[in-house]
């Protein structure tokens, strides 16, 4: 593996899902691969798991870490080609990638959507740039259209849990009064198909009228739109909010009956409930679900060191 931008940069899922597995079972087993390399991970958005899991994997594997929050810590970035620069960018991403890609032998770049241009979102200018310039891996700590590491995550906290060999994955759209990217549900539809193509999940969208994620995301997952049908029998639901793709970057409704409670969660295979976190409690989903033996959110998110850490040893592995 060079670059981690997307599932496409994967060769072996289950061979991925397991090295994380492994990781998770012996954290320091592969620490010579990292030693005397450096990663640095630019943040041009917040985040806790991130952050934090991506520095404590390259850790675990040997690796020194620098962290920089683009913007506010460096300079802001022009990643526009041949413009005249006399707005707030003061430095261009031809050199700024370039001369981070000296000190780091890795970065992880971490860029949402902007939500105003649907085009321009889903070209994933920032990804590529730093992958056209930097000339050292790029690894996604979330983009415009992507969230692979959630994702890697994802798929292992499905294979720990699961307790029939092909089980019944729900996305639901959740309700939020702030436009939000459409990263994660894209990338966990786009993870799931992988999955359900290997005859490994059923996999099922559910969202509003207005919501469907874009269409090469969606691949060959049914849409339910009546959310009550969708949860029946369902195994995981897979919580998240997303802003309209089809009138991009919209909140259309926040119609508080999308959010999960104890009563959807009857509805399902006594299902397990899974969201990527930060959650917005009693919002999105009730505190009960939340607190219930049903959540795994935690284990979720813990989860996202050895996702992490499988993505770096395969990146390593190819130096
Ligand atoms: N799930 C996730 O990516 O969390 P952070 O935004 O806190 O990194």
């Amino acid at each position: 593996m060079t670059n981690f931008l997307s599932l496409a940069d994967v060769n072996d899922l289950d061979a991925l899902i397991q090295s994380g597995r492994d990781a998770k079972a012996n954290p320091f087993a592969d620490q010579h691969l990292g030693k005397n390399k450096t990663i640095g991970l630019l943040f041009f958005n917040s985040s806790l798991r991130t952050r934090l899991s991506t520095q404590k994997a390259a850790q675990n594997l040997g690796m020194q870490t620098m962290v920089m929050n683009v913007g506010q810590d460096s300079w802001g970035l022009e990643m526009e080609e041949g413009v005249l620069m006399n707005g707030d960018k003061a430095e261009h991403v031809r050199e700024a990638a370039a001369v981070i890609g000296r000190y780091c032998d890795i970065i992880g770049i971490r860029a949402f959507a902007g939500l105003q241009d649907r085009v321009s979102d889903y070209q994933e200018q920032v990804m590529h740039q730093f992958a056209k310039y930097a000339g050292v891996p790029i690894v996604n700590l979330e983009s415009a259209t992507r969230h692979p590491l959630q994702s890697l995550a994802d798929c292992i906290t499905i294979e720990e849990a699961k307790l029939t060999a092909r089980p019944k994955v729900v996305l639901t759209w959740l309700p939020h009064f702030k436009p939000l990217p459409q990263a994660v549900g894209n990338s966990f539809a786009e993870w799931m198909n992988a999955r359900a193509n290997a005859g490994k999940v059923d996999f099922v969208i559910t969202n509003p009228e207005g919501y469907d994620l874009a269409p090469e995301f969606v691949g060959n997952a049914r849409i339910i739109h009546n959310r009550e049908e969708a949860f029946a029998g369902a195994d995981f639901i897979y919580g998240k909010n997303w802003s309209s793709y089809e009138q991009y970057g919209k909140v259309l409704t926040m119609d508080p009956s999308w959010a999960v409670t104890m009563d959807d969660m009857q509805r399902t295979n006594n299902g397990k409930f899974m969201h990527c976190l930060p959650v917005r409690r009693n919002l999105k989903v009730s505190d009960a679900v939340l607190d219930s033996p049903q959540s795994l959110v935690i284990e979720q998110a813990a989860n996202r060191e050895w996702s992490a850490q499988a993505v770096l040893k395969e990146i390593l592995k190819g130096m």
